[in-house]
C-alpha cells in the first residue's frame, strides 16, 4: 500500500516545528535575577523565576503559582511539595503570598532551609555560613559524584546526602539532624533526579543536574526538555527509598524544635 502525504500535512507539520522554535508565547526565557529580584536558597523556586514561570522579581507569589509553575516547567505535581510550600509560608507575614521580601525569607534556618545542604553552606556565622547561595565547592561532592558515569542516579544521591552530612557534623557544632531534614533533603534529591532524568528509575545526566544548580537554569539548549512523566509522591517513593537506604542516615536528636516564625509574624 502506497504511503500518501497530503501537501496539506507538509505545511501543517512545517509549521508547527518553525512556530514551536521561533515563539515563546509565556515568555519563558531565561534571564538571570538582578540585584533587585528576591530569591531563595531553592534552586527549583529561583529556576522557575529565572524563566519566568513564578513572577521575575520574586516578589507576591502564591502557593497556588508554585504548584501551577512547578507543574508547567518541571511536570512536578503539588503533592510533592506542598507542604514545604505551606511551611515556607511561616517565614513571612502575609497570609497567602511569599510578599514582604519575596522569596528571601525562605533563608530561615530551620524553618525549610537546613543544614547539609547539597549546594550551599550551613547557616553560621562563622563566614562560610551563607545558607542562600550557590557554592562551588560546597557543590564539589555533588559534581563528583558517581564517578566513571555520565548521570547520577539515586544511590549516588544517597552518597552525596551522607558525605555532605558528615562535613556538616564534623564541621558545624550546631548541626541540626532530626528526621525533618532528613526527608526535605531526601525529597530534594529525588526532585533533582526526577526532573532532570527519568522519573521512573531516577538517572539524570550529570551535565543537565549541574546547570541547574550551577546556573539556575532550565538546560533547554543543552538538550532537555520536560519529562513525560508527572512526578508525584508515588513516582518519587521508590526512588527516594534508594536515596535514603544508600544516605546510611542516622538520626542525631529527637526534638521538637523552636517554633520559627518570620520577622512581623507574632502571637498576641
Ligand atoms: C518547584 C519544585 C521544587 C524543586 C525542584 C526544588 C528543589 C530543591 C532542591 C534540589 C534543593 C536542595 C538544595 C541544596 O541542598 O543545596 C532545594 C532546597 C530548598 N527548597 Fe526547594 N524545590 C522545590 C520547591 C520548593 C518549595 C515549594 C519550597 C517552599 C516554598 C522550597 C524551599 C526550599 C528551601 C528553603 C530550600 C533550602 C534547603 C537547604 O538546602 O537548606 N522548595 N529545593
Ligand atoms: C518578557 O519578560 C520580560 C521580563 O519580565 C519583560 O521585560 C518583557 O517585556 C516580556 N516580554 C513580553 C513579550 O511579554
Ligand atoms: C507585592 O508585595 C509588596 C510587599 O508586600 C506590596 O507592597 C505590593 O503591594 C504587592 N503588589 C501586588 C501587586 O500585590
Ligand atoms: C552555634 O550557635 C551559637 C549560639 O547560637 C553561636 O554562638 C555560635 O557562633 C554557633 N556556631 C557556629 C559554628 O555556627
Ligand atoms: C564556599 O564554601 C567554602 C567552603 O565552605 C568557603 O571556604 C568559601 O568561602 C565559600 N565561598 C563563598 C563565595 O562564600
Ligand atoms: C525511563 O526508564 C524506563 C525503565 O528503563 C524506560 O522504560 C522508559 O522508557 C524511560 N523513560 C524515558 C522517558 O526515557
Ligand atoms: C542499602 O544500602 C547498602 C549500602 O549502604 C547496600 O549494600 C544495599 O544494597 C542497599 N539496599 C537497597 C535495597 O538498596
Amino acid at each position: 500500500m502506497q504511503l500518501k502525504i497530503s501537501p496539506l500535512y507538509i505545511t501543517s507539520v512545517l509549521f508547527v516545528a518553525k512556530a514551536t522554535a521561533w515563539s515563546d508565547p509565556y515568555n519563558h526565557t531565561f534571564i538571570a535575577p538582578t540585584a533587585a529580584d528576591w530569591r531563595s536558597p531553592c534552586p527549583g523556586l529561583n529556576t522557575l523565576a529565572n524563566h519566568g514561570y513564578i513572577n521575575r522579581d520574586g516578589m507576591n507569589i502564591t502557593i497556588e503559582a508554585i504548584m501551577n509553575g512547578a507543574l508547567d516547567a518541571f511536570n512536578v505535581n503539588w503533592d510533592t511539595i506542598l507542604v514545604a510550600a505551606k511551611f515556607g509560608l511561616l517565614s513571612g507575614s502575609d497570609a497567602t503570598t511569599f510578599s514582604t521580601l519575596g522569596l528571601g525569607p525562605l533563608s530561615l534556618h530551620n524553618l525549610v532551609e537546613h543544614d547539609a545542604s547539597i549546594s550551599r553552606n550551613d547557616y553560621g556565622p562563622d563566614g562560610t555560613g551563607d545558607n542562600v547561595h550557590f557554592n562551588e565547592t560546597t557543590f564539589q561532592t555533588l559534581a563528583n559524584a558517581n564517578p566513571g558515569f555520565d548521570y547520577y542516579d539515586p544511590t549516588s544521591a544517597g552518597m552525596v546526602q551522607s558525605a555532605r552530612l558528615a562535613d556538616s557534623v564534623a564541621n558545624n557544632p550546631n548541626v541540626t539532624n532530626t528526621q525533618k531534614e532528613f526527608l526535605l533533603r531526601s525529597r530534594e534529591s529525588g526532585l533533582y533526579l526526577s526532573i532532570f532524568g527519568n522519573a521512573t528509575t531516577g538517572v539524570a545526566p550529570k551535565e543537565f543536574v549541574q546547570i541547574f544548580f550551577r546556573e539556575e537554569r532550565l538546560p533547554i539548549e543543552e538538550g532537555w526538555t520536560k519529562g513525560p512523566t508527572l512526578i508525584t509522591v508515588d513516582t518519587l517513593r521508590p526512588i527516594e527509598t534508594v536515596i535514603r537506604n544508600a544516605s546510611d542516615w542516622t538520626e542525631q536528636a529527637v526534638h521538637c524544635e523552636p517554633l520559627l516564625l518570620g520577622s512581623g509574624i507574632t502571637f498576641n
